[in-house]
């Protein structure tokens, strides 16, 4: 099987490069993100990986029927860069990786959680200035404070176990309430309404677009914490900054970003900043934008290289796909 590889990172290569010889799979590494113009690159082998910023619409997945792919493979457990529908209609399986490290991205969420709220991103510049001045990094308590998890999933439940750690009470929302986890569910707005500390970890669909936006923002405490390690947009950015002008928020910490596509992932460094909306996010103090990357552990690294290869080795031998999206 010879598999076309899209926003190839260093790091890709060392993961997939040895194990891509046991299945005797040839990968062929491209640097370039996946999107209309960059699919003809797809030519001449049997499927295409995409990471969570590339993309496959109806049109492409359609030149992708033509040129005979056989399998569409997500580095990623979300697939909502894929136009799944044309996927089904064209026949072609979709195969994510539903689980990886959720351990990764939740240890993530609450690395974002205690800087925003303890300013060590700041205290880190602070200090290598020599000034030793600590005004304005109070933070609060975590302990004993309330964190209000949107999302009871696999991530969600390791950020629980987190968060139960440090001593904090949960309410969640989830439609779908896990009868096995020890916790207090409420409605959505009750959760952003009790809530000091509010993570995402749902999924992005239809229901949750926007989940946070001005009514909502409206719904929280004064000084409230917001984490997003999930989709960018769960969060109605505009919404975000006029709230945090409000002086909302105690702190947000936000891993992935709406209009991240093209940005995430690159040196930008000598460009003009052209998006307004995450300039001014990267101009308010209590603000820490990463650059989706929550998932980056070795061993979640490792795991996404594994499940990959053995989704794609399943097409190739046509074995059951476990991994398909329905
Ligand atoms: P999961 O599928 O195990 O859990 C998602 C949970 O969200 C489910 O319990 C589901 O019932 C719930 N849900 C569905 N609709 C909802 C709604 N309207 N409101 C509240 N909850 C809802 O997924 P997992 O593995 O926990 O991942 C969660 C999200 O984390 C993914 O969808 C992905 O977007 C994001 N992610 C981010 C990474 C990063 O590097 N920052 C890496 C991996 C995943």
């Amino acid at each position: 099987m010879k598999i076309a590889f899209y926003s190839t990172k260093p790091y890709d290569r060392i993961y997939f490069e040895p194990m891509s010889e046991e299945y005797d799979i040839k990968i062929h590494f491209f640097e370039v993100p996946c999107n209309e113009e960059t699919i003809p690159l797809a030519k001449g082998h049997d499927a295409v990986c995409i990471f969570v910023n590339d993309y496959l619409n109806a049109q492409m997945i359609h030149e992708l029927k033509e040129m005979d792919c056989k399998a569409i493979l997500l580095r990623s457990a979300g697939f909502n860069h894929v136009d799944i529908k044309a996927a089904a209609a064209c026949e072609i399986p979709v195969l994510r990786v539903p689980s990886y490290s959720p351990e990764a991205v939740a240890e993530f969420a609450m690395a974002l959680l205690l800087t925003v709220n303890r300013h060590t991103h700041r205290a880190y510049t602070r200090t290598r200035d020599f000034n030793m001045n600590i005004n304005g990094f109070m933070g609060i308590d975590l302990h004993g404070k309330t964190a209000g998890v949107v999302g009871t999933g696999k991530i969600g439940q390791a950020m629980i176990r987190i968060l139960q750690g440090f001593g904090m009470k949960i309410v969640a929302y989830d439609p779908y309430p896990n009868p096995n986890l020890d916790i207090e569910y409420a409605s959505i707005e009750e959760v952003f309404q009790r809530a000091d500390v509010i993570t995402l970890h749902c999924p992005s669909t239809r229901e949750t677009k926007h989940i946070v936006q001005a009514k909502t923002i409206e719904l929280m405490k004064d000084g409230v914490y917001l984490i997003n390690t999930s989709r960018g947009d769960l969060i109605r950015t505009e919404d975000l900054i006029e709230g945090l002008l409000q002086k909302k928020f105690g702190g947000v910490g936000l891993d992935v970003y709406d209009e991240e596509g093209g940005v995430f992932y690159e040196d930008r460094s000598n460009d003009i900043m052209e998006d307004p909306n995450l300039a001014r996010l990267l101009s308010f103090p209590n603000v820490l934008v990463t650059s989706h990357m929550g998932f980056f552990t070795r061993e979640a690294v490792q795991a996404i290289a594994e499940v990959t290869l053995k989704n794609a080795d399943a097409v190739q031998k046509g074995l059951p796909l476990e991994n398909a999206v329905q």
